[in-house]
């Protein structure tokens, strides 16, 4: 038995699903920045692995940075409150900004990273999420390249956490309710 499968109600996305998606995400950004270089910014944690796959399937010169932001912590909900732990490191102004999640719930750490680099004043802005729960959106926010609308279910995998745990996992799955409290240390 592997390591998670007590752990896990069901999986919602699969290994194969996710890499198919994502392949068909690279081609259409590439597609939509034929001539320009870009800079991929992720937000950290959560949105690593998805950024490493996805910018080794785009056939378009690109430079990457990270967001590391404080917002939810351990919890499972929102604090609402959104503050830069690592700022980007390298310049924005000019170029053409993607901002990579893992996912957009609220909406608000998306929002406020997006006017974080809009005063940076970048030649453009657009936001790639992997998953997307519409009907927890708190902020209106425009997502640009969607891989998953998705319920609102608590999700982990594929660098998605409970806790800091399951991150590693290659798809994206519920957890049982027993090990929401196994794993909340
Ligand atoms: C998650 C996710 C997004 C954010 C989305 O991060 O990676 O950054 O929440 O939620 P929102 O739309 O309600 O703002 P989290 O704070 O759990 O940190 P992590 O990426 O380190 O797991």
């Amino acid at each position: 038995m592997a390591y998670w499968e007590q752990d896990i109600a069901e999986i919602i996305l699969t290994e194969e699903q996710i890499a198919q998606r994502v392949g068909q995400l690279a081609e259409h950004i590439s597609a939509d920045y034929q001539d320009c270089e870009l800079v991929l910014v992720g937000i950290l944690t959560g949105s690593f692995v998805f950024l490493a796959d996805l910018m080794r399937q785009l056939t378009r010169r690109c430079q990457v940075d990270f967001f590391d932001v404080s917002s939810y912590g351990d919890d499972m909900t929102s604090s609402g409150e959104v503050a830069i732990l690592k700022d980007l490191s390298l310049p924005v102004t000019g170029k053409h900004v993607l901002m990579v999640e893992d996912i957009v719930d609220s909406g608000r750490t998306v929002a406020k990273l997006v006017e974080v680099v809009k005063d940076r004043q970048p030649a453009s802005v657009k936001v790639c999420t992997l998953l997307s729960k519409t009907a927890r959106r708190e902020l209106a926010v425009e997502l640009n390249y969607i891989g998953f609308e998705i319920p609102d279910y608590f999700v982990v995998g594929y660098g998605l956490d409970y806790a800091q745990r399951f991150r590693s996992l290659p798809f994206v799955a519920v957890l049982k309710d027993d090990a929401m409290l196994t794993h909340r240390e």
